[in-house]
């Protein structure tokens, strides 16, 4: 852990039960060489002191906005800008609603409010509460605010309930804290993706009725093809497997040509052995006609009818390969996107997915412009309304930040280096 070593966390402790574990927190951030200052609320006094954690962070907590002494040793403002990160640790429902409506009613409200540092919110509560509407509400005012949500588990609760709500454990929590820290850095060093191999795919595939027909859609392949030149511009090894577009080749990408779900099926599968990450933009067809006529068919009655058999789910099946890549899928999505997007990631199996909200006329299929959220088992993050290119870059960016340890098996030396 020693790349954390010599930075500044702020810790804030709210009044949930899994503030019995933060002292486990410190003591692992300390053990990496992290300075650590916790602030904590009046309720987090309930359930964890602040003589422990003034004994395993090695200073005085701070919990007070009128404390004179302590202000008089570092204001609130200074406390604010001494941090690289705030991590807030467990964060109750009630701290995420004072946070989202921009409160400064107390010392860690304040310190939120004055801090240009990044802020992590660590949520516990109880299963309900986290999955009330407010609460979600308050959720995506963060995320859109640019806040990283970390958790919650799922599992088995103080109260008695099962369900998501339980408090991320400290290890995952400083494996997240070294990811937001520390990729950023090596994104401003070097190509983040330097040596890692990256699979794409884009556009639409087509499904051929007879010789001269075909059932597709209106995918342009734009933001696919943003993505491989965002991987490319970031040093990753690209190749790109499309459907027809009217798009040219993103410089620097390997380029395989396909027409039907099956062939790019067969394209990603001839390829994915030695890739590390793959991640599928095309809008594959659900279906294709059962059978393929070998002539132009001819028109006889007032109607027709067209079977079609579903074709295999391209990305489902490379995540479910014995030693998958990292999988990132896309979902176009029309109403409820997040709760849409989460099932699917789950269902397909997938480390991320990729929400777009394509009702919309402004951004989505065709547009240059998009707007997205990213989900991971850990988290959510707005992508906020951008050119598809820009948003290819911030979500290459992102990806290597949260998957740094991933991507560091397969490519160690962009990873110390
Ligand atoms: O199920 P849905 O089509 O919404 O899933 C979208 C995601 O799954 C995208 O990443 C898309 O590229 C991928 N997909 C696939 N093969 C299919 C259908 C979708 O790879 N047959």
């Amino acid at each position: 852990m020693s790349e954390l070593s010599g930075k500044n966390i702020l810790l804030g402790i709210t009044g949930g039960i899994a503030a019995f574990k933060t002292p486990m927190l410190v003591r692992l951030l300390r053990d990496g060489g992290v300075n650590v200052q916790v602030v904590m609320t009046a309720a987090a006094h309930r359930f964890v002191t602040p003589t422990t954690l003034q004994a395993v962070s090695g200073r005085p907590v701070r919990d007070d906005l009128w404390d004179a002494a302590a202000e008089a040793a570092m204001g609130h403002i200074e406390l604010a800008r001494w941090a690289d990160l705030v991590v807030i640790a467990p964060a109750t429902a009630h701290c995420m609603a004072t946070l989202a409506q921009g409160l400064a009613d107390n010392l860690l409200a304040t310190l939120c409010l004055a801090t240009k540092a990044p802020i992590l919110v660590v949520p516990a509560m109880n299963q309900a509460m986290w999955s009330s509407a407010a609460t979600q509400r308050n959720v995506s005012k963060l995320i859109a605010d640019g806040v990283s949500i970390v958790g919650p588990d799922e599992g088995d609760q103080a109260c008695g309930d099962t369900g998501p709500g339980r408090m991320v454990e400290p290890p995952a929590i400083v494996d997240r804290i070294r990811q937001r820290l520390v990729a950023p850095v090596l994104a401003g060093v070097k190509p983040v993706l330097a040596g890692v191999k990256v699979l794409i795919t884009a556009g639409p595939t087509v499904e051929a009725i007879d010789p001269v027909r075909f059932i597709s859609n209106y995918s342009s392949g734009k933001q696919g093809y943003a993505i491989a030149q965002a991987a490319v511009n970031a040093g990753a090894e690209v190749t790109l497997v499309s459907g027809p577009t009217n798009l040219a080749p993103p410089s620097g990408v390997r380029m395989i040509a396909v027409q039907s779900a099956h062939d790019m099926f067969d394209a990603v599968h001839a390829e994915v052995a030695d890739q590390n990450v793959v991640i599928g933009v095309a809008a594959v067809a659900d279906y294709r006609p059962a059978e393929q006529a070998p002539q132009k068919l001819k028109k006889k009655s007032d109607k027709m009818n067209l079977l079609l058999d579903q074709n295999p789910d391209i990305i489902a099946s490379v995540a479910a390969l014995k030693n998958k890549p990292l999988v990132v899928g896309f979902a176009a999505e029309t109403e409820q996107l997040i709760e849409h997007a989460r099932a699917k990631r789950v269902r397909k199996g997938l480390d991320a997915i990729v929400v777009n909200d394509v009702s919309k006329q402004d951004i989505g299929f065709n547009s240059d412009y998009n707007s997205a959220t990213l989900i991971w088992a850990q988290g959510e993050l707005a992508l906020p309304f951008q050119t598809k290119d820009e948003l290819a870059t911030s979500l290459i960016r992102h990806l290597a930040d949260i998957f740094v340890s991933q991507l560091a098996i397969t490519n160690p030396e962009s990873a110390t280096n």
